[in-house]
């Protein structure tokens, strides 16, 4: 069942793009990551599916609805946070909870549960103003997940935490996810969406240049360092060798991208060939390394 769903969204601020024909789509049960370097177009996107920046261009639907009435009507079950929530600075945890539940129409007694989740039971009755940055933000989840949304939409959830809070703000998204909540969160952290994500869109410049399975972006992707004593020969073999999709070359060391992850038949292709190396392993590519190829300033752009 697909949850959100965005066709050719488009927003422009005078003669930039920020957001260019974005097409998403989020099925039920995903923990969607939505990626992006600084000023590629992920908060405008979030604002404009939260009812706050009016697109220029495209639709979105949301739970099979769109059009104004049902829009709003859908976003009552989302729960969302920008990228700094709003909170009363002199109100205690708990009670800037209070207010968030009343505004939502959820019953009070679901704060509890909602602390306990986020973790700050024990600090409830401190003044919002007297929390870390890390508390700031699980409050802020603590908030999003009032009235049990069945679509969590989050900008930069754990921006500015360090390794203890991102920890932290991963096992809370890991265990909304299990409650049953499709999760849309934006984020730069690759090694945080990489633990996190199910599936994830890469934005570069407002466009959609990747989207795909987590799974299926870093698998089919594997590299392969090469080396022999005879430079040329290992250049000329691994040109012609069918499975290889590109090759970049570091030293005395050929990396050559593959189709498969079939290094025996390269090895073999090779010694066919009369060429024996010197040096075979298998480099596993990080969601990392698809991101930077993927936003590079001259990479081609299309989606995956
Ligand atoms: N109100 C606005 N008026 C003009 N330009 C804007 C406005 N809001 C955003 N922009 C521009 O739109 C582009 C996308 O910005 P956006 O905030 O969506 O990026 P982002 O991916 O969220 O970046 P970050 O990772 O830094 O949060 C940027 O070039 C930004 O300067
Ligand atoms: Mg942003």
């Amino acid at each position: 069942m697909t949850i959100l769903e965005t066709s050719g969204l488009t927003k422009r601020y005078g003669r930039l793009t920020a957001v260019d024909h974005v097409s998403l789509s989020v099925e039920k049960g995903q923990v969607f990551g939505f990626l992006g370097p600084n000023g590629s177009g992920k908060t405008t996107t979030i604002g404009m599916l939260l009812g706050i920046i009016t697109p220029s261009g495209g639709a979105f639907r949301m739970f099979g609805r769109d059009g104004g009435d049902e829009l709003h009507a859908a976003r009552r079950r989302i729960g969302a946070t920008l990228e700094t929530p709003n909170f009363y600075p002199y109100l205690s945890g708990r009670d800037n909870l209070r207010v968030a539940a009343r505004i939502k129409g959820v019953a009070e007694d679901r704060i509890g549960e909602a602390l306990d989740i986020v973790g700050l039971t024990g600090r409830q009755k401190d003044a919002f103003r007297k929390y870390s940055l890390g508390m700031k933000q699980r409050l802020a989840l603590a908030a999003t997940m009032l009235g049990d949304p069945e679509l969590i939409i989050l900008d930069e959830p754990a921006n500015g935490l360090d390794p203890e809070g991102m920890r932290e703000v991963r096992e809370i998204i890991l265990a909304l996810a299990a409650r049953g909540a499709t999760i849309f969160l934006s984020s730069h952290l690759l090694n945080e969406v990489e633990r996190t994500c199910t599936h994830v869109a890469i934005l570069r410049s407002g466009k959609v240049v990747r989207q795909s399975a987590v799974r299926d972006l870093v698998a089919g992707a594997t590299v392969a360092s090469v080396a022999s004593d005879d430079l040329a020969a290992l250049r000329r073999i691994v040109a012609e060798y069918p499975a290889a999709t590109g090759t970049e070359e570091r030293g005395d060391r050929l990396f050559v991208h593959l189709a498969d992850d079939d290094l025996a038949s390269l090895n073999r292709f090779a010694h066919e060939r009369g060429v024996t190396f010197s040096h075979l392993a298998v480099e596993k590519r990080t969601l990392e390394d698809v991101f930077i190829e993927a936003t590079a300033k001259d990479a081609v752009g299309g989606a995956a």
